[in-house]
């Protein structure tokens, strides 16, 4: 007999039919005459629930049925009677294929914490929460190639290991097979990277980019959806050592394009997973509401998770440039009764204080910030007239701050070369990304939105570590 995913038996289709499932055994529980086994198999939050008679089964025969446990059963798919569900398996055959001791098996019925699931995290894909989450993450993967799929976007897969630094941050991992002891050095005392594996220094990439742009100057449109990492020692709720990025880079696009492909791109995506995954967002919502309920009214949500996802697809993101931005925190009573803790002046990089207030307090949605001072941003980014500020876009989205940052792209050379050389970027080693502006340059632009980011915004889950399955932080790199 062919195999039924419990998604599909809940759907009732096979009802009064003879059905196999398999999956793990999430709780059991019963009396001396009935067992009830809930088994779940990752295809949905919901469980199915298996009636076990004890006419028919032994107590000897169940006692492996634990939680945890892998099982294999066969039996009828009927209509329920009990409350809680549509349809039940009445069991006919009942095989442990792999049994969880209850003594020792971590994930028991009762609810567990996030730090405490984090240093299992082999195991947590197997609780509700975590199956949430990680179904929402496919979605939202799959729903990032169907949309630049249908809109003629090309998928390039940029290389993981380069020898340039993007974002020109400095915040690379080396990549080198020499011996870390002992390395070949040169005259002047300085490892020797002609020697080593790619006969230069490289590392991982810390954005794909750059060579994005290469395709865009031959393909239009493409986007890149790869891992990226960064060896910033921050240790927040949104950072990560390795996470992934989508990178779509248009030829022919100004910076205002660039913003309205974002943000259709952003609702698009969410507006999938609404559909696709409902279930699970409200689930994830109903999580957050209970965990809000512990604190105090005026820290709680003013909408819950379905709201906000709703609210956010059905409007118009504010749009406002960076001087604006900084206006409007130095008229702000937050800034006039100091509650901010870094100063505010034309010119400073944005601190998440900031932006949250800019985002949570100010306009409650999202909010795309463009052309900020040119000394705070990439050396690609276009120049403006004004001489003082680049054509630079963040999108800010409520609870986590920046999860897109993008520009139009500075294409005339003389002014890419003349930053270059004002952060110490040598024409030499950029001479491929020069030369798209030699041959056959145009207006470009393009963006990068930080997935886990936008896991997190989905699925309202307050630290990033929760929403890829094995993160990558500082001191961490456990699985
Ligand atoms: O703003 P960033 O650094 O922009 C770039 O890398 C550009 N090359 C993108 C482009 O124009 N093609 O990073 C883009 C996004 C951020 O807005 C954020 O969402 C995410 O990547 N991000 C991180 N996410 C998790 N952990 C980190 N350490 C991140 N750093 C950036
Ligand atoms: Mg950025």
């Amino acid at each position: 007999m062919q195999r039924t995913k419990v998604k599909d038996l809940l759907s009732g289709a096979a009802a009064g039919q003879d059905v196999l499932l398999k999956g793990w055994v999430r709780t059991k529980r019963g009396n001396k005459y009935v067992n009830f086994i809930a088994v779940n198999d990752g295809s949905t939050i919901n469980n199915i629930q298996v009636v076990a008679d004890a006419n028919n089964f032994s107590e000897e025969q169940l006692k492996d049925v634990t939680t945890g446990a892998a099982v294999s059963i066969s039996g009828e798919l009927i209509a329920s009677q009990g409350k809680g569900q549509a349809f039940e398996v009445q069991a006919k055959t009942i095989e442990v294929l792999g049994k969880a001791d209850p003594e020792t098996y971590p994930l028991q019925k009762k609810a567990h914490s996030l730090e405490f699931l984090r240093e299992i995290a082999h195991l947590r894909f197997r609780t509700n929460t975590f199956g949430a989450v990680f179904r929402v993450r496919n979605t939202l993967a799959f729903a990032v190639h169907k949309f630049f799929n249908e809109k003629g976007f090309v998928y390039m897969h940029t290389p993981i290991i380069t020898a340039s630094d993007a974002e020109g941050a400095g915040e690379m991992f080396r990549v080198t097979t020499l011996d870390p002891v002992n390395p070949p050095r040169t005259e002047n005392g300085e490892v020797n990277y002609e020697e080593d594996f790619f006969g230069k220094a490289t590392n991982l990439t810390v954005s794909g980019q750059l060579e994005g742009e290469l395709a865009a100057m031959a393909f239009s449109d493409i986007y890149t959806f790869g891992p990226t990492f960064r060896a910033e020692n921050s240790n927040t709720t949104r950072h990560l050592a390795e996470f992934w990025m989508i990178e779509p880079e248009m030829a022919f696009y100004d910076l205002k394009m660039n913003a309205d492909l974002a943000e259709e791109f952003i609702k698009y995506i969410i507006r999938y997973a609404l559909e696709n995954n409902r279930e699970d967002i409200e689930f994830l919502g109903q999580r957050l509401t209970e965990e809000d309920k512990a604190k105090p009214q005026n820290e709680r949500q003013e909408m819950t998770l379905l709201e906000k996802l709703e609210f956010v697809v059905n409007n118009d993101f504010e749009r406002v440039t960076y001087t604006e931005a900084i206006d409007i925190l130095l008229n702000s009573n937050h800034y006039k009764k100091k509650k901010f803790q870094y100063e505010v002046s034309w010119g400073i990089d944005l601190q998440s204080e900031h932006e949250r207030y800019l985002v949570e307090k100010h306009f409650k949605k999202p909010v795309i910030v463009t052309d900020y001072p040119k000394d705070i941003k990439a050396f690609y980014m276009r120049l403006n007239d004004d001489g003082k500020t680049v054509a630079a876009m963040d999108i800010l989205a409520p609870g986590i701050g920046e999860i897109v940052g993008g520009s139009q792209r500075e294409e005339r050379i003389d002014i890419l070369v003349e930053r270059m050389k004002g952060v110490g970027i040598h024409e030499e080693d950029l001479w491929w990304y020069l030369d798209t502006r030699r041959f056959g340059g145009c207006p470009h632009a393009g963006f990068g939105l930080g997935f886990e980011r936008m896991v997190q915004f989905v699925t309202g889950m307050g630290n990033i570590r929760d929403v890829i399955p094995f993160p990558r932080t500082p001191q961490n790199a456990e699985f």
